[in-house]
């Protein structure tokens, strides 16, 4: 099968499509066929060697956690789950960008079938991140929430959960999104230059941070109390500030992925597909991630 591959740290160039066997499934875990698999800005950290000291690679390296697609063997020790059942998953053994995955069973949720195969596979690690920050800062009705990155792949599931939580949402995004945003009653504000008098003049309660660069002592200048700020990017934050740092390990599970999945089946909630690239063009899609600009998600199609 064809899978992602890289043999040293460095730039989108260092990856490369390899055949390699198949992994077969172990006790409690199942083979899939990937039909979609986004990717993240994290793959792009490990790749570059930025992430070495915590998260280190092993050469040669696979890469990718989230995946949609289609049930193809069952291992050993494995119930509830058949050939044929079309799931919606994530791998943490860096391996989803790739023709077939095997993965634990428990990562599995079912695909409705009107969600469209590049949504469900953009939801595990972006739904994920979305679903925990919002939880962490507790956004009620009445609630102003500022959220940086507001129309980047975790940006812009965490501005539809908090505006279904009542929330008045503020998002932080270029002007190429402005209109986006305002269609899933967000209101957008340009970063840059005023910014905090921006934010200031709205009055905010809570703000999440998907983007990093300062933005949580920005959120304090404002007076937001530390326990109302998350932030999934500035992992010094919680000890500089005292703030929040809940990301996608702490809601990735199934039964996360089931409710956002059932909301985007009966269109509660959106996942903009910027991109969809073969597998064979992943360094093109790695290489419009990282401009830095992406509304949504982009996805490999193996
Ligand atoms: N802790 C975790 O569990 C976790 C999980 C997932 C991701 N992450 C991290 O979270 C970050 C965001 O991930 P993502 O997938 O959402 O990335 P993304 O899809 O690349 O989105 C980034 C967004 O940032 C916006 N942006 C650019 N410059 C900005 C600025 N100066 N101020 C505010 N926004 C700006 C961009 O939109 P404009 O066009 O509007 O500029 C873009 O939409 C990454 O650093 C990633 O590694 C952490």
């Amino acid at each position: 099968m064809k899978a992602v591959r890289f043999d040293e740290y460095g730039g989108t160039d260092v990856l490369y499509v390899a055949d390699v066997p198949v992994t077969e499934p172990a006790q409690g875990q199942v083979l899939v066929k990937v039909r979609a698999t986004s990717i993240n800005p994290g793959e792009t950290k490990i790749r570059q060697g930025l992430y070495r000291a915590i998260w280190p690679a092993t050469f040669p390296s696979g890469e990718g956690t989230d995946l949609a697609g289609v049930v193809t063997e069952i291992g050993p020790g494995v119930e509830g789950v058949a050939a044929g059942d079309e799931v919606i998953g994530f791998t943490d053994e860096r391996a989803s960008h790739a023709e077939y995955v095997s993965v634990p069973a428990e990562n599995l949720a079912a695909k409705p079938a009107n969600v469209a195969w590049e949504v469900a596979g953009s939801l595990p690690v972006a739904g994920s991140t979305a679903y925990a920050s919002v939880r962490a800062v507790s956004v009620e009705p009445g609630d102003t929430l500022a959220v940086s990155g507001a129309a980047g792949g975790v940006g812009s599931i965490v501005v539809q959960l908090a505006r279904r939580a009542g929330a008045e949402v503020i998002g932080i995004a270029g002007p190429a999104n402005h209109d986006w945003l305002a269609a899933h009653g967000v209101r957008p504000v340009t970063y840059g230059e005023g910014l905090a008098d921006r934010l200031r003049e709205a009055g905010i309660d809570a703000f999440i941070d998907t983007y990093g660069d300062g933005y949580v002592k920005l959120a304090i200048d404002l007076g937001v109390s530390p326990e109302r700020i998350d932030t999934i990017v500035d992992f010094a934050a919680p000890e500089e500030y005292g703030v929040k740092a809940e990301g996608s390990a702490s809601a990735r599970n199934a039964a996360v992925l089931a409710e956002l999945a059932g909301q985007v089946a009966s269109g509660d909630l959106e996942v903009p597909i910027a991109a969809t690239f073969p597998l064979d063009d992943v360094r093109a899609a790695f290489k419009q991630l990282e401009r830095g600009h992406t509304r949504g998600k982009i996805v490999l199609l193996p």
